[in-house]
């Protein structure tokens, strides 16, 4: 339902007015708004010709493109901001997602904004690929005619930091693309020099193009969208923990925790297929350890600081050459940073630091993100998060996730989180309910679909269900297997395949399963299936896609070529969508 819009408080009237007028409007249908605007509109004109001047012709407004590659959504967020400030300056901006855009597109493009993430390991977004390959094929064309720049995402603790950005803003130029500001390479915590860029990169290009027509007036109206109080990462909810299992054998090698939270009060209104953000807090163990090394044992408010609120989990090249610089110490070889963190580095001159120095090191503790593992018309007002509690060894020292250590060790039932969303519109399920879906979801990858399944089962969706699963043992890693069991036998799990990489002496991973059942699955795309694939991104899930397109070249008797153009239209009907990280 929409709801009636309500005026602001900056509406040229006095409070009560505004509050009198705004009683109407919220009982006022849409109709009723718009025959009363223009009665009013018409009535000044006919009594008072000459308070209203005819609209001005409209100004040729300067055309601006904004060009966005995302995976989660921040760059989609950022393309939106940019559109607002680019209308208000009288841009006709229009934005476009690189999985629906081509380079030749892109080419006839005058004003050429780019927001680009890097996923991976220094790769483009998934959907974004086509696009970035095509721009880097020999055959791609020239943009003579574009003026561009471009705002690159990224995360430093990455070695190949902000490289989509970095590549497709080197490219354009190289193609004859006239730069209109440098581009910017922002880390996780963009907000703040983004808008900065966004406000000079406008401001540049609107020196440059067309001036608008004088006499022409815009009002712009910031109207408030609904949510937009919502919780956010620098405002979290604090939601209670209402359950808090382990859900791993008391023998498996690995330790997933289901983690359920209540939102009731927080605004929150997820979909399946939401993520919820955690804002962490680091381990006292390591923050003290930091101190130690530093030097600066027993500092409470640095303490304070290290624990809840800078990130002293991982190491930059950056960092590196800070430190060197402040301590006169020699420079270290960019590839020490690699599976070490600050302690690693403070540990190398010790007691060198001030806590300002330190402080100063360190970057804003960023929020970590779980896929929501319930649907609300099951659960109501909860969310389901599937937690693995990561700990590895590293150069000889055991290492521990931040996020989910906190929320695997220090937190337990009645303990509050610090959690705000982060809708993922781009991983929904079908809205025609009676479409087939098959989830590929090993580990934790299995966590959007118990919220998929918890929404088809409460809508009643006629749609057949298929779910892949994978993990390491079947006796202790089965996530969410009673569950599982009895969806299948109350029928709403029409199939229920699964890989158990360590039951026997060869690997067995979700991507032999498919291969195995490959005439099911072609079978299931060929009646309209929506295929849908979560979890690990590095190895999982280009090993899915190549075997997916494995079987699409064999069951449909065709060359690589011709299956890749398969995927691709799948992918472009919304019938390919993946969440993987
Ligand atoms: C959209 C999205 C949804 C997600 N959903 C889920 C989910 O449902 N469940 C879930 O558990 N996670 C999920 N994740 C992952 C989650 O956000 C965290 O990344 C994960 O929990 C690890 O965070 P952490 O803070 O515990 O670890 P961190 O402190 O962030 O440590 C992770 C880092 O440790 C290093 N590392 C890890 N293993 C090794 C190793 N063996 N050797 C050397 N270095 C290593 C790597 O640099 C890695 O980046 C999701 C991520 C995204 C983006
Ligand atoms: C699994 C994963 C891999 C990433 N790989 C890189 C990387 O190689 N280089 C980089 O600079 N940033 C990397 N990032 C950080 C993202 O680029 C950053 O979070 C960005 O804001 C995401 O933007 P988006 O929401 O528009 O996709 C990675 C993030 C995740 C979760």
């Amino acid at each position: 339902m929409q709801t009636a819009p309500m005026l602001p408080n900056t509406a040229p009237f006095r409070e009560d007015q505004i509050a009198a007028l705004n009683r109407v409007m919220s009982v006022t249908t849409a109709e009723q708004r718009a025959w009363l605007s223009g009665y009013l509109a018409g009535l000044q004109a006919a009594n008072d010709p000459q308070a209203v001047s005819p609209a001005a012709p409209p100004a040729k407004r300067a055309p601006l493109t904004i060009l966005f590659g995302t995976e989660s959504g921040n760059a989609e967020t950022l393309a939106a901001q940019i559109r607002k400030a680019a209308a208000k300056l009288g841009f006709a901006p229009k934005v476009a997602d690189m999985a629906d855009f081509t380079p030749a597109q892109a080419a006839a493009c005058e004003n050429l904004l780019i927001v680009a993430a890097t996923w991976g390991e220094g790769d483009p977004p998934q959907r974004a690929t086509d696009f970035y390959e095509a721009l880097l094929a020999g055959d791609a064309p020239r943009f003579d005619k574009t003026r561009f720049a471009v705002l690159a995402l990224g995360d430093r603790a990455y070695a190949r930091f902000c490289e989509t950005g970095r590549v497709l803003d080197e490219r354009l130029a190289a193609l004859g693309g006239a730069r209109i500001a440098d581009r910017i390479e922002c880390d996780l915590e963009y907000e703040k020099a983004a808008s900065g860029w966004i406000g000079a990169t406008l401001d540049r290009l609107n020196a440059e193009t067309a001036a608008p027509a004088e006499g022409a007036s815009v009002i712009h109206v910031d109207f408030a969208r609904p949510g937009a109080d919502a919780p956010t990462r620098t405002r979290p909810f604090e939601a209670e923990i209402s359950e808090h299992i382990r859900l791993s054998g008391s023998r498996s090698s690995s330790d997933t925790h289901h983690v359920a939270v209540s939102l009731e009060g927080s605004g929150i209104l997820y979909e399946p297929g939401d993520s919820l953000g955690v804002v962490p807090t680091n381990d006292p163990a390591l923050a003290e350890a930091v101190m130690k090394a530093a030097g600066l044992a027993g500092d409470e408010t640095l303490f304070q600081a290290l624990t809840g609120r800078l990130d002293i989990a991982t190491l930059t090249v950056g960092q590196m050459a800070d430190f060197a610089r402040e301590t006169g110490t020699a420079p270290l070889p960019a590839d020490w940073a690699e599976g070490r963190q600050i302690l690693d580095l403070l540990e190398t001159a010790p007691g060198a630091l001030t806590a300002a120095q330190l402080t100063a090191l360190l970057r804003p503790l960023p929020p970590r993100y779980y896929s929501i593992a319930s649907s609300r018309k099951s659960v109501g007002e909860e969310a389901h998060l599937l937690v693995a509690a990561l700990r590895y060894i590293s150069h000889g020292r055991a290492r521990a996730g931040v996020a989910s250590i906190d929320i695997a060790e220090r937190h337990r039932e009645g303990d509050r989180l610090n959690v705000f969303l982060r809708p993922n519109p781009h991983f929904r399920l079908p809205a025609d309910n009676g479409r087939p879906v098959i989830m590929v979801g090993p580990g934790t990858g299995v966590a959007p679909f118990r919220g998929f399944l918890q929404e088809r089962e409460a809508t009643g969706a006629t749609g057949r269900n298929w779910l892949v699963f994978g993990h390491r043992n079947y006796t202790h890693d089965f996530l969410y297997q009673l569950e599982m069991q009895d969806w299948l036998q109350s029928k709403l799990l029409t199939r229920l395949d699964v890989a158990f990489s360590r039951d026997r002496p060869e690997k067995r991973y979700v991507q032999h399963t498919l291969w195995d059942v490959r005439r099911d699955l072609y079978a299931w795309l060929k009646d309209g299936a929506a295929l849908y694939v979560c979890g690990d991104a590095n190895a999982m899930a280009k090993d899915v896609h190549a075997t997916v397109l494995r079987i699409l070249a064999d069951q449909g008797h065709q060359d690589e070529a011709a299956a890749k153009a398969e995927l691709d239209a799948i992918r472009r009907d919304g019938r390919y969508l993946r969440d993987v990280y």
